[in-house]
């Protein structure tokens, strides 16, 4: 602790006033910590923002402002000790004031590091942030010395102690960058030609020497914000943010006194552009701005939760949407395209955590509209909506039953023409197969005829061998007797030769009985050949006949193979004839079948048809039904389930009751209040819900909304201002 008065004292000598110093910071800090213990004593969620109830919103850890581990009572500070200077918390904020001299003397040499390019107003930069002031205008500043101030291009107005002025940032140009905290960017003197662009970057760095402090967030406060109004809800002169990771909504119209806070990655780790750029549809018009920007250092408890584009700090105060103004007319000032939320932080009422927060309509004095969003469907169109999605349903059940009636058709129809054209195929096929009946049948009979030829021509041949046959016997009977003669005249040559006598007298007997034995002999042989000859010839025949009647034996055994074949093919053909018969009579069948089939599937057509006209009447009467019904309503039980019919264009307030105990979550239409003349009554409603938090949420038109596919009919609405409500934490 001894370090934290340490730092203290230079840092009163050199603002001299502790309110002109982040006063309001030191409030801040105080609350904060008594609420914090509250948190941890009371056992609330660390991070409430994870609660279910904000299914559409990412929570952030740690939820700045809230518990907090480096605030537990331990280090809680004594009421009046400026700021946290705790070294552990990590944040440098007030070391940069509090080293004076010294503290000085170590950020310029930070800054003349070669890597750092000199700027001439390094040392001064370190006491910006802390000792601000409010110019003779009303302006945000910090107090330097004249001469500082002109270095810095900066307008001084009115003057702080010690002979320093007061500083303000001003910059009234387009394509301009800003890099410290608390510049002004207002319109230039000449009035904004049209249609043109003005931007503006936000250079967020933390190696910039004016950026020492790592920044997360920024909040941009329009002190003065007026462009041509929307048309149909549609902004034609648009004013939109890029680069900062909030996604805010596109906005136009008049928007004095409202704030957004943008979320950015930490500029020690990421630099980020971020650019605020105003686009002038063609039209003359008022347009003049002036957009306070304050670069807010990571880590420090008044940063707004993430996703919160508009935060309130306080336990009371206004909220309206963008281009709510207390104006009469039927003009439509609610924005389209609209989706944020805006957060309340949990303040102490009376020493105690609030425990609810109440929304009123606020007052009005110039008859504009407190509370108007596009008008909701009643409970009556709720049903008439479900109504709708059950006649789109039965709709398309139609239109399915008809294709399917007509491809049925298609395929009788298909199925006919085929069972035609099989009918005729099989009708055509009946001659040929006839053809080959008869040419099969002719073939049998020519073969049949050939067998008894080729056997007659076998008992020719069988005839012919027996006489060839007995004609060889005869001759061999021949031959034989022939042979056994010449025996019998070799065996009497023999007796004659051995019979030769010693005289000449018995040689001249025996010579002659010899010579009759040779001639003998000649004789016996040449009747030997000549029976030889007419047995050989007899074998000849006999061979012969033998062969005719092998070859007339072939003939027969293939004139009744011949037979058999004809046969097979005759009872072939016979086959074929029967088959295409019974395929004519098939197909004669189906053709006869088909044209039933086809009458068939063409009533059904018909009856589809009917039922699609009939489903498309009841779609067309449950949508015109659910598109004449309107009225106040906030949620009903439609079958079962409970409908919200703010369906398009709504304000979120969670688990919100009224004075009657009437919940709901969504308002719309003038629910909040349902008179506005002769005076606007107000219907205020309470969220027990906590952290408080409303989002506000618009579609792209105020026209009517076409009933479509899971897209519910509504009607269209114009003269919508939005709504302007007075909070009150409880
Ligand atoms: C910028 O000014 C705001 C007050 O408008 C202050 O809360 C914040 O800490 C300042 N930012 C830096 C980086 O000092």
């Amino acid at each position: 602790m001894a370090g934290a008065i340490e730092i203290f004292l230079p840092f009163t000598l050199m603002c001299t006033a502790i309110w002109a110093c982040e006063d309001g910071q030191v409030d801040h800090l105080t609350a904060r910590q008594s609420l914090d213990e509250q948190l941890q004593a009371n056992s609330y969620p660390a991070n409430p923002w994870v609660f279910p109830y904000y299914y559409n919103i990412q929570p952030r850890l740690p939820f700045a402002g809230y518990a907090d581990a480096a605030r537990i009572p331990f280090y809680r500070k004594s009421p009046g000790y400026f700021a946290k200077i705790d070294v552990n918390d990590g944040y440098r904020q007030e070391d940069r004031l509090g080293f004076g001299n010294l503290g000085a003397n170590l950020f310029s040499s930070l800054f003349t590091l070669p890597t750092r390019p000199f700027r001439p107003f390094a040392n001064l930069v370190g006491r910006m942030d802390a000792c601000t002031c409010t110019s003779s205008s009303g302006d945000a500043g910090i107090c330097t010395s004249a001469l500082a101030c002109s270095l810095l291009s900066r307008k001084p107005s009115g003057s702080c102690n010690l002979g320093r002025v007061c500083c303000v940032d001003v910059l009234a140009t387009c394509g301009g960058t800003v890099t410290l905290n608390n510049t002004y960017w207002q319109s230039p003197s000449t009035p904004v030609s049209a249609p043109s662009t003005c931007a503006l970057t936000v250079r967020l760095d933390s190696t910039l020497a004016e950026q020492a402090l790592p920044i997360c967030q920024i909040r941009l406060d329009f002190v003065s914000f007026t462009t041509a109004q929307p048309t149909a809800g549609t902004c034609t002169d648009t004013f939109q943010v890029s680069g900062a990771t909030t996604v805010a909504p596109t906005i136009c119209g008049n928007n004095d006194g409202q704030h957004m806070y943008l979320d950015v990655p930490s500029s020690a780790s990421t630099p980020t552009d971020v650019r605020l750029t105003f686009n002038f549809a063609a039209g003359m018009t008022t347009r003049s701005w002036k957009i306070k920007i304050a670069l807010l250092p990571c880590g420090t408890t008044y940063l707004a939760p993430t996703d919160c584009l508009q935060y309130f700090s306080a336990a009371s105060g206004r909220v309206k949407s963008f281009n709510w103004q207390d104006v009469a007319g039927t003009a439509t000032r609610q924005l389209n395209n609209q989706d944020y939320n805006i957060c309340f932080r949990t303040e102490l009422v009376s020493s105690q955590r609030a425990t609810q927060m109440c929304l009123s309509i606020c007052a009005v004095s110039n008859g504009g509209d407190a509370f108007s969003i596009t008008t909701p469907t009643s409970t009556d169109a709720a049903a008439a909506t479900a109504a709708v999605v059950t006649a789109t349903t039965n709709l398309a059940k139609a239109q399915t039953t008809l294709t399917n009636a007509q491809a049925t058709l298609a395929t009788a129809q298909t199925t006919l023409a085929d069972a035609q054209t099989a009918l005729t195929n099989a009708q055509n096929n009946i001659a040929p197969t006839q053809a080959a009946l008869t040419a099969a049948q002719d073939a049998l009979a020519t073969a049949q005829d050939a067998v008894p030829v080729a056997e007659t021509a076998l008992t020719d041949a069988q005839g012919a061998l027996t006489t060839a046959e007995t004609d060889l016997a005869t001759a061999q009977g021949t031959l034989t007797d022939a042979r056994t003669a010449l025996n019998k005249a070799y065996i009497d040559l023999a007796a004659a030769m051995a019979a030769i006598p010693p005289d000449y007298a018995a040689i001249d007997v025996a010579r002659a009985a010899l010579t009759t034995a040779q001639t003998a002999i000649i004789d016996a042989l040449a009747v030997v050949d000549g029976a030889q000859t007419v047995a050989n010839t007899a074998q000849t025949n006999v061979n012969n006949a033998q062969t005719t009647l092998t070859n007339k034996q072939t003939a027969v055994t293939d004139a009744q193979t011949a037979v058999d074949t004809a046969q097979l093919a005759a009872v072939n053909a016979q086959t074929a004839v029967t088959d295409a018969q019974t395929a004519v009579d098939t197909a004669q069948t189906n053709v006869n079948n088909a044209p039933a089939a086809v009458t068939d599937a063409q009533t059904a057509v018909t009856t589809a048809q009917a039922a699609l006209t009939a489903a498309q009447t009841a779609a067309a009467n449950a949508v015109a039904s659910a598109a004449a019904l309107s009225g106040v309503g906030t949620s009903a039980i439609v079958n079962g389930v409970n409908t919200a019919t703010c369906l398009y264009d709504f304000l979120l307030i969670s688990s919100a009751q009224d004075s009657t105990n009437v919940e709901a979550d969504r308002y719309c239409g003038n629910a909040l209040n349902p008179a506005t003349t002769p005076i606007a009554t107000s219907v205020p409603v309470c969220t027990p819900i906590k952290p408080f938090r409303m989002t506000f949420q618009t579609d792209n038109t105020e026209e009517a909304v076409a009933a479509g596919a899971n897209i519910l009919p509504a009607p269209a609405d114009t003269a919508n201002t939005g709504f302007c409500l007075d909070y009150q934490e409880k």
